[in-house]
């Protein structure tokens, strides 16, 4: 089989490309790559809805034009002239030959799958069938699979047309600048390094709040809930970076590896140990279930049984409906024994360390300080905006496409990683506590103080 991990693609075709996601997320992430001169091969949008190249064109500026992106025309007639569409059925093998034909003899495409999930394994088939594989890539969207026995399933079923080096599976928070900061940060700076383990650390919070509900979502998220939505793929690549070892060397595998580690030693999750939640309202929301039992809401708690976890909890908390929008991990120290030289001797708090994903990417550290009257103690926090010390990043879908094109896989999932993952949550995904009811704008079941309790409860996040 030639090189298909590395070596810039001669064409992108995208599948689905009248979907949500594009008007979303894709068409801002090609105007931004054009704009910065880094689109350079011709893009062709495939799906079955009858738009032409001018409806396509205009989905695009609409698009972008909802999102607030400032657009400028000179710009976007380029990215226009390079994209063209193909109004096709997925499941027509004249589909496939057509867009070989458009691929005009192109070696090394990239095809990019923002489909429903049960067309994953049938599009890669034909497209296999139709002979335009051998060079390719194929960046596949989440969900990938919906339990272990599925994500195996549907891992055979690209190998039987793709290696493994060929199946980009995409995870978009793996593209947001403060997660990829989070192992740099780690093993950047020999100020974490020493204090980074079980001696150290009493217990890790990762908590990703909305606080909004599923909105136009009903009937997609009522199959999958929380879990399945944002904690086996998001939070859970979160925590392999908060908690891995350091790769061996550079490149998308030494990453892997070290991630994969993380999942392997870590138990699956014990169900007494979790707290599922529904909001109120959310059975009324178009295309729930009126009598669903699907979460909204999850708090768990993860142990890993490794030489630098052991014995440190790793807690998940994730929601729709809370009462504010941040994703933040932090990291909770042991406290200092008790401070015997003050006249009133007392106990310390737990020094903390938050690494806040969204909104405005940050780092703070929470530390103990004596107040001006010379007595009293005081929380002290040094904070860190990202953006403003560094600069605006890239958003996570512009970086990935424009990784998959130039060939460079570490962003993207490896099979072992997302297996495992699945193989960690599937004790809750068999036998899932009931879903207690919480209300909309709080945050969420009180009972979800049952996962932290001994460990210094749910902290209240930084908020911007
Ligand atoms: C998606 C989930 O993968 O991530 C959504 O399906 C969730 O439910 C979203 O809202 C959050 O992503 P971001 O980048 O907005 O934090």
């Amino acid at each position: 089989m030639t090189d298909t991990t590395t070596g810039a693609a001669d064409t992108l075709v995208i599948f689905g490309i009248s979907g949500d996601l594009a008007k979303k997320m894709t068409f801002r992430a090609l105007y931004r790559l054009e704009a910065a001169g880094r689109l350079d091969v011709p893009v062709i949008g495939v799906a079955v809805d009858d738009w032409s190249d001018d409806h396509l064109h205009q989905a695009m500026r609409d698009a972008l034009d909802a999102e607030g992106e400032p657009v400028k025309k000179r710009v976007f007639d380029r990215l226009a002239a390079r994209c063209s569409y193909l109004r096709g059925d997925f499941a027509d093998p004249g589909t496939y030959r057509e867009i070989a034909s458009r691929m005009e003899g192109a070696v090394r495409p990239v095809f990019y799958l923002e489909i429903p999930p049960g067309l994953f394994a049938p599009v890669v088939a034909a497209l296999g069938e139709a002979g335009l594989v051998s060079n390719a890539r194929v960046a596949i969207e989440k969900p990938f699979g919906h339990d272990l026995a599925s994500a195996r399933q549907l891992n055979d079923q690209l190998h039987a047309v793709l290696a493994e080096e060929q199946i980009w599976r995409i995870d978009h928070f793996l593209g947001k600048q403060p997660v990829l900061d989070l192992h740099f940060l780690r093993f950047a700076n020999a100020l974490l390094e020493p204090v980074w383990n079980r001696d150290h650390v009493a217990s890790v919070q990762i908590t990703m709040a909305e606080d909004f509900g599923v909105e136009d979502r009903g009937a997609f998220y009522d199959a999958v809930g929380a879990m399945r939505d944002v904690v086996q793929n998001h939070l859970l690549q979160v925590l392999a970076l908060v908690a891995m070892e350091p790769p061996v060397g550079p490149g998308a595998d030494a990453l892997q590896d070290k991630k994969v580690d993380v999942f392997r030693a870590m138990e699956s999750v014990d169900p007494a140990r979790c707290v599922r939640g529904q909001y109120a309202g959310y059975r009324s929301v178009r295309g729930v279930r009126p009598r669903s039992t699907t979460e909204t809401y999850v708090a768990l708690r993860l142990d890993m049984d490794n030489w630098r976890w052991a014995g440190v909890p790793f807690f998940i908390r994730a929601g729709k409906a809370l009462a504010t929008r941040v994703t933040e991990v932090r990291v909770v120290f042991k406290r200092p024994p008790r401070l015997g030289f003050l006249d009133a001797p007392r106990h310390s708090d737990a020094n903390q360390m938050v690494f806040r994903i969204d909104p405005d990417p940050g780092m703070r550290v929470e530390l103990l300080s004596k107040g001006a009257d010379g007595t009293s103690a005081r929380d002290v926090h040094m904070d860190l905006s990202f953006a403003a010390e560094l600069g605006k990043p890239p958003e996570p879908y512009e970086r990935l496409l424009h990784d998959a094109l130039v060939g460079d896989r570490s962003l993207f999932n490896r099979e072992d990683s997302v297996e495992e993952t699945w193989r960690v949550l599937q004790p809750l995904l068999d036998d899932p506590p009931a879903p207690l009811t919480y209300k909309a704008g709080s945050w969420g079941p009180p009972e979800a103080d049952q996962v932290v309790r001994g460990y210094h409860g749910w902290q209240a996040p930084w908020l911007p």
